[in-house]
């Protein structure tokens, strides 16, 4: 028998949030820019650390893990970017402004963005991976300064699922960051690189001491760009994954998200590679 509302741990209560705008980011797949619904201290109800995701409740669907997508330092509000895959997020992303949903979080692990400050910093993101690496990508720019070289590496499959095209040709137009996007496949009009992401660290030149790497995208991208970095010398401690498994609960309790050891919920979704790399060689873990 379902518990009574009242009766539930308080992380398992969805808070109501009001969808502000939606707009398509790229075919099947649309961010959301929400508030939350009630009176409060707004700030406090939507404040984050890159990496964290939410779980989101559609009401009469379901609820999912949904990274958040947006700039940390933008008080009173939130951003997802959502891909219609099944149930719930077909729901999601076609909730219009104005809908209500529910969010439970901020929940998870971090990029470290804090532990690497004064490093040089390489992002790697593979298609729909870019959304939870972006909220890192805003603070390593919105702390300049604290940073040394900064370089973006992007892969989608073609030139009309890249994400945020608009936002990656400003920030390429400013010195902040060498961004590079590649894509698997193109047509004839597409003028840009066509190959997979690790084919821009052949050539790049990096010191691996003082290197650190965030990386998001499918399993067998992540794997690929950390044994690139690897081979480049880049320590297993200074390479950061973030990773995917099914959720139910997001705070330790059903096991739904159990991966060797950890619970992805809480110790990860970001973990630093040299935590499990050796599950990474392991297939159906
Ligand atoms: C920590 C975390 C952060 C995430 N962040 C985002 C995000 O920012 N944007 C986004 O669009 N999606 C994100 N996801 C994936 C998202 O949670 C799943 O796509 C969603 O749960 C699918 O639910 P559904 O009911 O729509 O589809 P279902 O009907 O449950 O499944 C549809 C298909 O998706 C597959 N699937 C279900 N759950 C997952 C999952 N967790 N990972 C991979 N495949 C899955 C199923 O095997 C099935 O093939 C995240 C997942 C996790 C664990
Ligand atoms: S989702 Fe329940 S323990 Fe992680």
């Amino acid at each position: 028998m379902a518990q009574p509302a009242e009766q539930l741990p308080r992380p398992m209560l969805p808070t109501p949030f009001r969808v502000l705008e939606t707009w398509e980011e790229i075919p099947g797949c649309m961010s959301l820019r929400v508030e939350p619904a009630g009176t409060g201290d707004a700030a406090g109800a939507c404040a984050f650390a890159p990496g964290q995701f939410y779980m989101i409740y559609v009401f009469g669907q379901g609820e999912v893990p949904i990274s958040i997508s947006g700039d940390p330092a933008r008080t009173g509000e939130l951003t997802f970017t959502v891909m219609a895959v099944g149930t719930v997020t077909d729901a999601l992303c076609a909730v219009q402004p104005g809908g209500i949903i529910g969010l439970r979080g901020p929940f998870g692990s971090v990029w470290p963005v804090d532990e690497i400050e004064g490093r040089d910093v390489i992002v790697m993101g593979g298609g729909l991976g870019l959304a939870p690496l972006r909220p890192a990508v805003y603070h390593l720019l919105n702390h300049r300064d604290r940073y040394g070289d900064l370089t973006l590496l992007y892969g989608a499959r073609q030139p009309r699922t890249i994400l945020y095209t608009d936002q990656l040709a400003g920030w390429s137009a400013n010195d902040s960051i060498d961004i590079n996007v590649t894509v698997d496949n193109a047509g004839r009009d597409w003028t840009g690189k066509v190959g997979v992401v690790t084919d821009f660290l052949n050539w790049r030149r990096l010191d691996p001491d003082r290197t650190s790497a965030l990386i998001c995208g499918p399993e067998i991208m992540m794997r690929f760009s950390a044994y690139a970095l690897l081979d480049r010398g880049v320590a297993a401690e200074n390479i950061h994954i973030s990773m995917e498994r099914n959720m139910k609960c997001g705070v330790r309790m059903c096991g739904r998200c159990q991966y060797g050891p950890f619970f992805v919920c809480d110790d990860g979704p970001v973990f630093s590679f040299d935590r499990v790399q050796h599950l990474f060689r392991i297939r159906e873990v």
